[in-house]
């Protein structure tokens, strides 16, 4: 069986009809895991997308969008890629965007490329996904963004001199490990072991994996699960081992301190430090913004998380996109109008290089604290306008 879902923005504003003009629609192909797994993160993602759309309601005027969507099901790849197949030759679509794990952007890429789709990516973070194909960008991350400047951070402000690396054991998992290893040795620390702590489709037991992290004595521990329940299991095991009352720093990019996630962290969780390009407690207009209108559609209680905010920005590039063309979509101009492109976004100010076709912003460094009874992100330094540093340092997969 498979799932259509359809929906419409009218964007088009009246002046425009009253003005006789014809309102084009643009059909965008949204694939996410809807079910299973990732189906929180899927819904962070469509959220931000419908809050872009409410809160900027004339950004695709005069064109009308209609948006198609799709389940990929769980990170496997094949249920991702027929969808991406049935978008393109059934619905045909102009443009496919959404996709939460790297394994499946890395299984639909063949299928956009024959198709010369344009192909916007709203989260799956390995780095070299990008130089698959010229059709590709994306206004999410790089793992190397988060990842290799805890690795300076560690060193450098944390005065880590070892660390142990666990990681999900798929693509963004080893990019993790090589971007927070490069930067951590090279500004004089060690990486004294590296731990796969299994795949994407289901939360292991972390406590062999964790036990073996604990055995080597390290300074840090850096982390990366791909969020939601994987970060939950995380910290669970964390505390459970008494690995903070053991000295050992855990450490990680943002996806393990999810905001959706933080309530069901536990104390264990109080200390850690986390680099990232979004937590809901950034403090800007365009954040506070989007945090109040949030808690008026979806309650008091909810909160937008990265997944969010890289929805509501892909938002703004198509819509960025689809008026540059004129509401052509072939993947060459969409793609070059979106080379430069400068958003102010809800996690401050982003653009993407022109070069890699990949996103350009802030990394913010935070603690978690306890305020109130309850777990927050406090914001402790920025480093501004960073780049994929896997493509500017050209290692590994990324020096093609
Ligand atoms: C990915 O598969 O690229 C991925 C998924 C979830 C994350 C980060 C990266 O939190």
């Amino acid at each position: 069986m498979r799932s259509r879902l359809v929906s419409l923005f009218a964007a088009a504003s009246l002046a425009a009809f009253a003005a006789g003009a014809t309102a084009q629609t643009v059909k965008i192909g949204v694939v996410l895991t809807y079910t299973g797994v990732g189906a929180e993160f899927a819904q962070q993602i469509d959220r931000g997308m419908q809050m872009f759309v409410k809160l900027n309601p004339n950004a695709f005027a005069p064109y009308k969008v209609e948006l198609v969507k799709r389940d990929a099901k769980n990170p496997g790849g094949a249920d991702a890629k027929t969808a991406a197949q049935e978008l393109i030759t059934q619905d045909k679509v102009d443009i496919i965007t959404g996709v939460i794990y790297s394994s499946n952007a890395i299984a639909m890429e063949p299928v956009v490329t024959a198709a010369k789709k344009p192909f916007l990516i709203m989260n799956a973070g390995t780095a070299w996904i990008t130089n698959l194909s010229p059709v590709i960008a994306r206004v999410s991350f790089s793992m190397w963004h988060a990842g290799h400047a805890m690795g300076d951070a560690a060193a450098k402000m944390m005065k880590a001199k070892t660390a142990v690396v666990g990681y999900t054991d798929y693509p963004p998992g080893k990019d993790s490990l090589i971007a927070f290893k490069t930067a951590f040795e090279a500004a004089g620390g060690k990486v004294i072991d590296e731990i796969p702590m299994g795949g994407p489709g289901k939360v292991p037991d972390f406590t062999p994996f964790f036990q073996r992290a604990k055995d080597r004595k390290p300074d840090v521990f850096f982390v990366f699960v791909p969020a939601g329940d994987h970060a939950v299991g995380v910290m669970k095991t964390y505390g459970a081992l008494g690995m903070k009352q053991a000295g050992i720093r855990l450490i990680g990019p943002g996806d393990i301190t999810q905001d959706t996630k933080l309530q069901s962290m536990g104390d264990a969780a109080v200390g850690l430090i986390t680099v990232h390009h979004y937590n809901a407690n950034l403090d800007n207009p365009a954040n506070k913004r989007l945090v109040a209108a949030w808690k008026k559609e979806y309650g008091a209680d909810s909160t937008p998380d990265f997944m969010a905010v890289q929805g509501y920005d892909g938002m703004a590039a198509i819509a960025h996109g689809v008026r540059a063309n004129k509401g052509k979509l072939d993947a060459d101009s969409f793609i070059n109008s979106l080379r430069g492109w400068k958003f102010d976004s809800p996690r401050g100010p982003i653009s993407i290089d022109p070069r890699t076709r990949d996103i350009v912003m802030n990394e913010y460094l935070s603690e978690l604290t306890k305020s109130g009874g309850r777990l927050v992100q406090k914001n402790i330094g920025t480093i501004p306008a960073v780049k994929d540093m896997c493509k500017e340092l050209r290692v590994d997969r990324c020096g093609k």
